[in-house]
């Protein structure tokens, strides 16, 4: 499924300095896609989705609300020693699911994926768990930034090489109220 091309046409808007990147109305259609994917995929499975937090709590809540099949839900907190805007490759796992995952079928849901750093260390770590498949769906990509090769295999929007905030996703710790993506343009990588 090939995610639509995104124009970046910047509105200007009270919460200043962000402009937006991606609707709401944008947002709501590509996430009803994307679980009619998933619904279709993953019929008869009652697979495992991982939320990774915090960034993705708001893209996986409204995710599943719009799933059509009976899913579980469970949740892990990376950590990675870095400046506020970049990712160093260290990670650790703050908080570890609760639900085994041996023979299970796990869909990971991720805010965005930049280096890919993050996402290849749970990878890493899942696929030891023996699941019986392991998928990434992520709401954002930013190609361009790439440093280990992350299949992604439910993805929203290709997103330029900014900061993005908004939808869950922040900018130390601010603008995860947004409801819609947005960058920062003082905030240039
Ligand atoms: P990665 O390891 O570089 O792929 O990115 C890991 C995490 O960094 C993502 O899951 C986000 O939580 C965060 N991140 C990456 N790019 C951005 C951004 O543009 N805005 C806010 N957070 C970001
Ligand atoms: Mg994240």
């Amino acid at each position: 499924m090939r995610p639509p091309d995104i124009r970046e046409s910047p509105l200007p808007h009270p919460h200043e300095p962000v402009l937006r990147l991606l609707s709401e109305d944008e947002l709501a259609h590509r996430v009803t896609e994307l679980a009619r994917q998933i619904s279709t995929d993953y019929a008869g499975q009652h697979p495992l989705l991982v939320g990774v937090l915090k960034g993705a709590f708001v893209f996986m809540a409204d995710l599943v609300r719009r799933l059509t099949i009976p899913i579980e839900c469970d949740f892990v907190r990376l950590s990675s020693y870095g400046s506020s805007t970049t990712t160093s490759g260290q990670v650790t796992l703050l908080v570890d699911l609760k639900t085994p995952i041996e023979a299970r079928h796990v869909l990971v849901v991720e805010d965005i994926v930049d280096t890919g750093l993050s996402q290849a260390w749970l990878f890493d770590d899942l696929i030891r768990r023996r699941p019986a498949t392991l998928r990434l769906c992520a709401l954002l990509d930013k190609p361009s930034r790439r440093r280990a090769s992350v299949p992604i295999d439910y993805l929203g929007f290709t997103v330029p090489n900014r900061f993005v905030v908004g939808y869950g996703i922040d900018w130390d710790e601010r603008f995860r109220e947004l409801p819609y993506v947005g960058y920062i343009p003082s905030q240039e990588p």
